[in-house]
């Protein structure tokens, strides 16, 4: 429901009696990744490597440096949907410039859904009708920012004062057509679903959150927008440094990642940190989003919880990298094989070469006649024996979620039901597990208190209530070790909440924050719980502290 009409433009949120902030488990993003806070312990050191560009002191340079040296990568990568994944509507961003959707409008339950172009605003816009027909509530919201360079999908992004939220209305290729974001369809927050930091560390360069905050980001946003060199090659400071001074340099370079000469782990971690989902991803303890640099190992900054193999939910809805390492080309060839075996960085294939790029890609590991079926069924089934076509299908999708749309199992037959879409709640649960757990399990107590966290945030499981127990016992021996974890004391409130427990809940959250008070999970998670426990005047008073004014 829209609780307020509203002329102007505006984001309408709920209003403030109800408290209807959808935090908790209601607020939880797309497959309910979150960053816990920042512990306010210690920040640990990063680790050594070879490469004097993983030091935290070293300074990032942008791309347009970068391409006075390396015009020819840069100009490749200038259309590579990675460099357009979050961008500004202004700039003419690919899911907005085309204006043959503009006149669309879409109907959801009830609500009407519809885009305008005011000039150069860009306007999204939800009305309510009664039974007449008569609108009877609407808001709408200038979009700023789209998420999704629009390959797959695009989702867009209003701004209230400082803070990011989505909108409902989202851009799906597949169908060239606008419909309810994928993240409403299972649950309409209308304007209201935050955009975190979460989003934007993957979509863009170096997106400026303010500190504490869940959606709230310094202006302007990001200097960068898009994914950026230096994602994957570290900060630049020091080669161009280097190069500056004209020498010429022989042997390896020290200043500048090259994701190629790095060993097989390290050299994955580099595309990991984005394209590794997982069920769940927790920031370790100490650590800060942007302190993994290329060239570390990315366990020892984010613990990536996923599906076990054998697990169904591991065939449905999981990344490429997870796909990857189930197929025998993988487990097979030692570390060779790994995303830029297939894949250009910097390019993706034109339309007439792409069937010979990937054959080609094949064939350097395997002979034309490995494959089993004869080279006249291949060419009669496949056009130019497109060996992708048959062992690596797309399923059909309209989907933008987050899972590979080309099966990276690389299977001899793919099953008969690959592409059926199937619900991935509808299937049983089991309990994901670190992905490098061998070379993560060394950090034992650690690992604990990251499952107890990640146990908190699979909502809507049928077995919610249980994990949150199990996270609840794991968190209070973690806490123990570390009594100033931040992120562990605010799981630990939300598993007391998730087990029905809200006096003790409440608690928690103000253990959180007598260590930081500006924490705005916590004000919002004490807000909500002092309201369910019927205070709204501490509800009102923590809601107000953080400073976000919704009129
Ligand atoms: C002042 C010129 C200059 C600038 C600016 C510059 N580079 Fe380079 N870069 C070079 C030269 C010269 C080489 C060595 C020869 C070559 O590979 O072209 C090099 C090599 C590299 C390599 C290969 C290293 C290896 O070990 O294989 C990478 C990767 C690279 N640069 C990335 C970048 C990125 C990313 C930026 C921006 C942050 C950047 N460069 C900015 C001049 C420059
Ligand atoms: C900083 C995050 C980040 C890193 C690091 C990263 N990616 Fe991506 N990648 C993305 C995002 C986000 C998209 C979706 C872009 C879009 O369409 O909006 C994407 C898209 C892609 C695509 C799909 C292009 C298409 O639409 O067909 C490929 C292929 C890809 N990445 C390969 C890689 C490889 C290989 C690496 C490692 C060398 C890598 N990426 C590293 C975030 C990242
Ligand atoms: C852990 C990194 C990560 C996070 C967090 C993340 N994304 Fe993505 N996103 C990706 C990658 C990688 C792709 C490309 C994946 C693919 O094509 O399989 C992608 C693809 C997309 C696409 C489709 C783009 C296209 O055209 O291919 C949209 C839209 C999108 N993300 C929106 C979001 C929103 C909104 C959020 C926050 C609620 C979010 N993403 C959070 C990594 C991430
Ligand atoms: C998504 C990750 C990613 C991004 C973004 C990226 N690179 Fe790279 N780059 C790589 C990888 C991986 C390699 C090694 C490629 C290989 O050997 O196949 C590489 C190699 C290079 C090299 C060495 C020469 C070569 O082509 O092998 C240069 C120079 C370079 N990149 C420059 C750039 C510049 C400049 C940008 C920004 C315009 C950029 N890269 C953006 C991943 C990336
Ligand atoms: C880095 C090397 C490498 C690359 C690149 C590679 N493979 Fe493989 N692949 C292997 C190895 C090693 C095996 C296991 C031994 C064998 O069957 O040759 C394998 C096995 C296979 C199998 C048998 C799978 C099974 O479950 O029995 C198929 C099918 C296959 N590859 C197809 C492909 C296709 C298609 C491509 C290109 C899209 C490709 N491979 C690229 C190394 C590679
Ligand atoms: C054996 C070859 C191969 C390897 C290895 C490989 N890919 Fe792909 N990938 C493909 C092919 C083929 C496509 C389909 C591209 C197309 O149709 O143009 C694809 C598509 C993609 C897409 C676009 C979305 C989709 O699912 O179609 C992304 C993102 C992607 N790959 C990421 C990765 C990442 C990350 C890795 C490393 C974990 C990786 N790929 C390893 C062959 C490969
Ligand atoms: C028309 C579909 C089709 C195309 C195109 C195709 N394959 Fe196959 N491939 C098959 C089938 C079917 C099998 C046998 C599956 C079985 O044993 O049940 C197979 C088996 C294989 C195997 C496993 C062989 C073994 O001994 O275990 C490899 C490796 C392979 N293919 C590689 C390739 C490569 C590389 C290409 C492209 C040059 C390619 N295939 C093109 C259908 C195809």
């Amino acid at each position: 429901m829209l609780p307020v009409r509203s002329k102007k433009m505006s984001v309408v949120l709920c209003a403030v009696g109800t408290l209807g902030l959808a935090i908790g488990i209601g607020w939880l993003p797309w497959r309910a990744a979150k960053f816990p806070k920042p512990p306010t312990e210690e920040a640990q050191p990063n680790q050594s490597s070879p490469y004097r560009n993983v030091r935290a002191e070293v300074h990032y340079v942008g791309n347009e440096v970068c391409a006075t040296c390396h015009p020819s990568h840069a100009e490749t990568y200038r259309h590579h949907p990675m460099s357009h994944s979050f961008a500004p509507v202004a700039h003419g961003s690919p899911a907005t410039h085309d204006d043959s959707y503009v006149s669309q409008s879409f109907q959801v339950d009830g609500f009407d859904y519809l885009v305008e172009h005011r000039g150069s605003v860009l306007v999204h816009r939800e009305a309510r009708r009664d039974a007449a027909g008569k609108v009877v509530a609407e808001a709408e919201a200038e979009v700023q920012f789209t998420i999704g360079s629009g390959a797959h999908g695009a989702t867009y992004v209003v701004r209230h004062e400082d803070y990011l939220f989505q909108s409902p209305i989202s851009w799906y290729a597949a169908t060239q057509t606008l419909a309810l974001a994928p993240s409403h369809q299972q649950h309409n927050l209308h304007f209201e679903r935050r955009i975190d930091d979460n989003c934007l560390f993957c979509h863009c360069d170096d997106a400026r959150p303010v500190e504490h905050s869940l959606n709230r980001f310094q202006q302007p946003i990001s200097s960068r927008y898009g994914i950026g060199c230096e994602r994957c090659h570290g900060p630049g400071e020091l080669h161009v440094q280097r190069y500056k001074k004209g020498g010429i340099h022989s042997g390896a370079d020290d200043t500048i990642v090259n994701p190629r000469r790095l060993e097989p782990n390290l050299r994955e971690a580099v595309c990991e940190q984005c394209h590794l989902q997982g069920a769940n991803r927790v920031l370790r303890r100490g650590r800060q989003p942007h302190d993994y640099r290329p060239g570390l190992p990315l366990q020892h900054y984010w613990t990536v919880f996923v599906h076990r193999a054998g697990s169904e939910k591991l065939q449905r809805a999981v990344s490429q990298v997870e796909q990857l390492h189930e197929s025998r080309c993988f487990r097979e060839s030692k570390g060779e094989l790994g995303c830029i075996s297939c894949h250009n960085p910097h390019a993706l294939p034109g339309s007439a070469d792409r069937i010979a790029i990937f054959r080609a890609r094949c064939l350097n590991c395997h002979q034309d006649t490995s494959c089993r079926e004869t080279p006249e069924r291949r060419l009669a089934l496949s056009n130019a024996d497109d060996c992708t076509a048959c062992h690596m299908p797309r399923r059909k999708t309209k989907d933008i979620a987050h899972a590979a749309i080309t099966d990276h199992r690389i299977l001899r037959r793919p099953p008969a039901d690959f592409g059926v879409q199937k619900s991935v709640a509808s299937l049983p649960d089991d309990i994901p597990v670190p992905f490098y757990l061998e070379s993560s399990g060394a950090l034992g107590a650690d690992l604990d208190r990251d499952l107890g966290i990640a146990l908190t945030q699979w909502p809507g499981t049928q077995q919610q209530r249980a994990l949150a127990e199990q996270a609840l016992s794991l968190l209070e021996s973690s806490l123990r070790n570390w009594p100033n974890d931040i992120a562990g004391m605010e799981a630990k409130g939300l598993a007391l909440r998730l087990t029905g427990r809200p006096r003790e809940a409440l608690q928690a959250f103000q253990d959180c924050l007598s260590g930081e008070p500006e924490d705005e999970f916590a004000l919002l998670s004490a807000a909500e719980t002092s309201a369910q426990l019927g205070n709204l005047d501490a509800a009102r008073s923590y809601f107000r502290h953080t400073g976000f004014a919704p009129f």
